[in-house]
């Protein structure tokens, strides 16, 4: 056991497919048009993964970035967590074959599905983790292939979606550094807007189901983007309130990377200057659970994130779910 202690993220990877798919790709597969999608998605263009690749493929690529980056070995790491609703296979956990790939044998993993907001829940999930005592650093990955899962007969949806994987390794900080809040929540009231029907304990996966593409990704996205507007500001002034502090004293937001006008709106809302919000989804799209820790890896590489900078993370999506967590950057 080791004593009370701060946690924060000690380390980040990222890692994403190489086929490009672009605006003028999707325009030969639906109904659609690449001034369409910039204008009302702000994405120009997303990643997919090869056949035969999943999930696992690029937790793993992540994670073995983020363990290089923290000079860390499979052996140091005392938990896996996977945010993913996109794993290789409904069982086992994909987060098992990620420990399998890393070599540690025993080493606690297990997947944490919380739809878009699931890295952020995995982060709040560690830092109990790490705070208590139980584990010293935790892997939090968040992985999600969305393309595997999506209706390419649907323009309002494939054109959103992509893949692509983020990993942080979570351990012991510096006092006044790492995790100082988060804010977690869900309202099953808004299950429906944004689903896969069949496939589970509901609903099998009939030749009928499949017919009807009930196996994808189904989303109300009108009813999912004034959820998103609402949500993305009031959980961030909700966390920082909870640790005394307003919006102007963030250094950089980096949000659940699903549409730029979603992001626009806490924007204006928070009243902050747009360098403050940090947005890679015209390179990407719409990553679910990779979106958070993929645009945190870049910002980072990029400089835009520095030691002792105060960073926000938000995200919102399926069940219908939000998260939020503001650090100190820790390294
Ligand atoms: N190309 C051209 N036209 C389109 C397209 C398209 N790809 N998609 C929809 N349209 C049309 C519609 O048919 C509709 O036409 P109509 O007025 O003639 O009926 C019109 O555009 C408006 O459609 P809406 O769906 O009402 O458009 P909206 O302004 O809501 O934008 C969008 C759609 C971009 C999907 C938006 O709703 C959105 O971003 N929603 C939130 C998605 C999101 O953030 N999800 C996060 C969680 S995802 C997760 O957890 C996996």
């Amino acid at each position: 056991m080791f004593s009370q202690t701060n946690a924060g993220i000690i380390s980040i990877g990222a890692a994403v497919p190489e086929r490009v798919l672009t605006n003028a790709d999707l325009e030969k597969i639906v109904d659609t048009s690449d001034e369409w999608i910039r204008n009302m998605t702000g994405i120009t263009e997303r990643r997919i993964a090869a056949e035969g690749e999943a999930t696992s493929d690029y937790a793993i690529r992540a994670a073995r970035v983020a363990l290089e980056r923290a000079g860390l070995g499979a052996q140091d790491i005392d938990l896996i967590i996977l945010a993913t609703f996109t794993g290789d296979t409904p069982l086992p956990a994909t987060a098992c074959l990620v420990q399998e790939a890393l070599g540690h044998k025993g080493t606690p993993a297990f997947d944490l599905a919380a739809g878009c907001s699931g890295w952020v829940y995995a982060l709040a999930t560690a830092n109990a983790f790490v705070t208590s005592g139980t584990y010293k650093h935790v892997l939090v990955i968040g992985a999600d292939l969305l393309t595997r899962m999506t209706n390419w007969t649907d323009r309002g949806t494939c054109i959103l979606f992509g893949d692509g994987a983020g990993a942080a390794v979570v351990g012991p900080v510096e006092p006044g550094y790492g995790f100082l809040a988060f804010e977690l929540g869900s309202d099953g009231s808004g299950a429906n807007s944004l689903m896969i029907s069949a496939g589970g304990s509901r609903k099998p996966c009939t030749p009928e189901a499949l017919a009807n593409h009930e196996d994808k990704i189904y989303m109300e996205g009108r009813e999912v983007f004034k959820f998103a507007v609402k949500i993305q500001g009031e959980a961030c002034e909700r966390v920082l309130a909870k640790v005394g502090m307003k919006p102007q004293d963030v250094d950089l937001i980096v949000p659940h990377q699903a549409n730029i006008r979603i992001i626009d709106s806490a924007v204006q809302r928070l009243g902050i200057p747009p360098e403050r919000i940090f947005v890679n989804l015209q390179k990407y799209g719409n990553t679910s659970a990779a979106s958070i820790p993929l645009a945190m890896e870049e910002a980072w590489s990029e400089g835009k994130i520095k030691k002792g900078d105060t960073v926000v993370v938000v995200g919102f999506g399926a069940g219908l779910t939000w998260a939020a967590g503001v650090m100190k950057w820790a390294y």
